[in-house]
C-alpha cells in the first residue's frame, strides 16, 4: 500500500489465489490482479464447510501486502445461499434466463442470513478510513448489513455479471428489497452502460427514484452513484505469461499436434451463459457449408467444470459431450478429430500458450458481464502472426473490442460465416484488427479498472 493511501478491503465469495494457478472465473482473476498491486484485506468464504459454518473462527493467510481472511459455511448455508439463491435464482435471472430461474423462500432466507453473518464477521476487522469494496451477486445485502452494524466509512459494490432489464428483474420476489439494499453503497459499479441503465431504470420505474447529475440516482433519502467501470486484465503481465517457458511448451505442443491445420480455441467455464452448445453447432455448420475446412481445422474447447452439483450444469455437460461425439462421428477421419473438449484446469501461463497457438478464438456467450478470455486472447498473440477473435455481441467486452468479428451467437449461420471469414482472413486485416484490439486492452478504460473504481469511491459524497 502506498503511503497516505486508504486500505482496500475487498469482499467476495471466492477469495484468492494470488498466484497463477487461478480457479477459472473472472472475479478471482480480476481481484487478485488488483490486490497484488495495491495490497489490503481480502475477505470471503474459505471454500470449506464445517458444522459451525459462519460462526467458526476465521482463518487468515498473509502473502506480501495482502491478508486473506476467510470463514466457513455450514452445508445448509452453502446449499441455500450459494447453490440456491446465488446460482439457481440470481445467476440465471441476471443473465436474462428467466426460464432457468427458481425462486423459493428458504434459499432467500439463507442468502440474507449469510450476508448478515459475513457482515457481522467483517465489521470488527474494518475501520471507517478503509475503502470497503464488495463484489458480485453473492453479496447484494452486505453493505446495508454493515451500515446497520454502525459502519460509517465508504462502501462500494461492483457487479461482475450483467444486470438484466427491469421487466425481467421484477420477477425476483425480493427485487425491491434487493435494489433498496444496494442503495446503502456509496458507489455501485457495472461492466457496461446497458447494465447501468437497467439498474437505474429499475430505481426510477419501480422505486420512484430520480436521476441526478454525475451518474447519481436518488431514491428517498439515499443518493448513490451508479456508474460503468469495465474490468480489464493485467495486460503487460499476461503478455509476459504468453512468452514464458510454460506457455511456449503448450504452444509448441499444440502447434505440433495441429501440423498444417488451423487451430480454433474456446476457453470458458462450463456454463450455460457461455453459448457452448450454440458454438458447437456453429462449428458443425462450418464443416457442412464450407467443406474445404474438413481435415484442415481443429477445434479445442477448454471447459473447466463449474457448479457441477446443479442440474442445469449436469444437463449442459451431457448435451455438450453428446454434441461433440455427434460432430466427431459425422466428420472425423482416421487421422483427424474435428473437435476436442477438455474439462481440466490450466495455469494461466499454459492458457496463454494455448491462445497463442490459435488462429481463431471463439468467445460467443449468450450473455456475459465482460469476458476476460477475449482480452487474454488479444494480449497473448504473437505480433508477427496474430489470431482473430470472434466475439458475441452479447459479451460486455464487445463495447471495447469492436475490431473483433462480432457475431450473434444464437445464429448458427452467423457463427459459421464468421469462422470462415476468420480462417481465411488475409494477414493485413488480421494485423490491423489485432493492433486496434491490443490498444484497447492495454490502454483503454478497462486497463485502469481498480483505480477508476476506488477513485470514484473515495470521491463519493464530495460535491
Ligand atoms: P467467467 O468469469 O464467467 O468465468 P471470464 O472470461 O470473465 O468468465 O473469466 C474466466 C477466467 O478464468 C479467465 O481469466 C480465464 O483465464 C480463467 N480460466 C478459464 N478457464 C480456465 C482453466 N481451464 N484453467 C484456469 N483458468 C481458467
Ligand atoms: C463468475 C462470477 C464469479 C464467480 C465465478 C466462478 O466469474 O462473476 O463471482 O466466482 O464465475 O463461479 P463459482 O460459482 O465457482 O464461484
Amino acid at each position: 500500500m502506498a503511503e497516505g493511501q486508504r486500505r482496500l478491503v475487498a469482499v467476495s465469495n471466492r477469495v484468492g489465489p494470488l498466484n497463477d494457478e487461478g480457479k477459472a472465473g473472472g472475479l478471482a482473476v480480476g481481484l487478485s490482479d488488483a490486490l497484488r498491486r495495491r495490497g489490503g484485506l481480502w475477505f470471503g468464504w474459505s471454500g470449506e464447510t464445517s458444522d459451525e459454518g459462519t460462526f467458526k473462527e476465521a482463518q487468515t493467510q498473509v502473502q506480501g501486502e495482502v491478508s486473506m481472511t476467510t470463514i466457513d459455511m455450514t452445508e445448509e448455508e452453502l446449499e441455500g445461499f450459494y447453490y440456491g439463491y446465488a446460482n439457481r435464482s440470481l445467476w440465471p435471472l441476471l443473465h436474462y434466463r428467466l426460464d432457468l430461474a427458481h425462486f423459493d423462500r428458504q434459499s432467500e432466507r439463507a442468502y440474507r442470513s449469510v450476508n448478515q453473518r459475513f457482515a457481522a464477521r467483517l465489521a470488527p476487522l474494518i475501520e471507517d478510513e478503509d475503502l470497503v469494496w464488495v463484489h458480485d451477486y453473492h453479496f447484494f445485502f452486505l453493505g446495508s448489513e454493515l451500515r446497520q452494524s454502525g459502519f460509517k466509512g465508504k462502501i462500494g459494490f461492483f457487479l461482475h455479471i450483467p444486470f438484466c432489464p427491469p421487466e425481467i428483474f421484477t420477477a425476483l420476489p425480493a427485487s425491491h428489497d434487493l435494489v433498496r439494499a444496494m442503495l446503502a453503497y456509496d458507489v455501485v459499479g457495472f461492466q457496461t452502460d446497458t447494465d447501468r441503465r437497467n439498474f437505474v431504470g429499475f430505481c426510477l420505474r419501480e422505486l420512484g427514484g430520480e436521476k441526478l447529475e454525475g451518474h447519481r440516482v436518488r431514491v428517498g433519502d439515499r443518493v448513490v452513484r451508479a456508474d460503468t467501470f469495465p474490468i480489464g486484465i493485467d495486460a503487460p503481465g499476461f503478455e509476459r505469461f504468453a512468452v514464458s517457458p510454460e506457455a511456449s511448451e503448450h504452444e509448441e505442443m499444440l502447434r505440433e499436434i495441429a501440423g498444417d491445420r488451423l487451430q480454433i480455441v474456446g476457453v470458458d467455464r462450463m456454463d450455460y451463459s457461455k453459448g457452448l452448445v450454440e458454438r458447437f453447432r456453429g462449428f458443425e455448420r462450418l464443416l457442412e457449408d464450407y467443406p474445404e475446412n474438413r481435415g484442415k481445422v481443429q477445434f479445442l474447447q477448454v471447459a473447466p467444470l463449474s457448479r457441477s452439483e446443479l442440474d442445469a450444469y449436469v444437463e449442459l455437460r451431457r448435451e455438450l459431450e453428446e454434441l461433440a461425439g455427434h460432430i466427431n462421428g459425422r466428420f472425423a477421419t482416421l487421422d483427424w478429430t474435428p473437435i476436442q473438449i477438455m474439462t481440466r484446469g490450466f495455469t494461466r501461463r499454459a492458457l496463454a500458450g494455448i491462445y497463442r497457438a490459435a488462429r481463431v478464438c471463439l468467445v460467443t456467450p449468450l450473455r456475459d458481464g465482460m469476458n476476460l478470455v477475449a482480452k487474454e486472447f488479444v494480449a497473448a498473440q504473437d505480433p508477427d502472426d496474430p489470431g482473430v477473435l470472434v466475439l458475441s455481441r452479447f459479451a460486455g467486452a464487445r463495447a471495447e473490442l469492436p475490431d473483433a468479428l462480432i457475431v450473434n451467437p444464437y445464429s448458427t449461420d452467423d457463427v459459421a460465416r464468421a469462422l470462415q471469414r476468420a480462417l481465411t482472413m488475409p494477414f493485413d486485416e488480421r494485423d490491423r484488427r489485432w493492433r486496434a484490439m491490443r490498444e484497447a486492452v492495454f490502454a483503454g478504460p478497462s486497463s485502469n479498472w481498480c483505480d477508476a473504481f476506488l477513485g470514484a469511491l473515495e470521491n463519493s459524497g464530495v460535491d
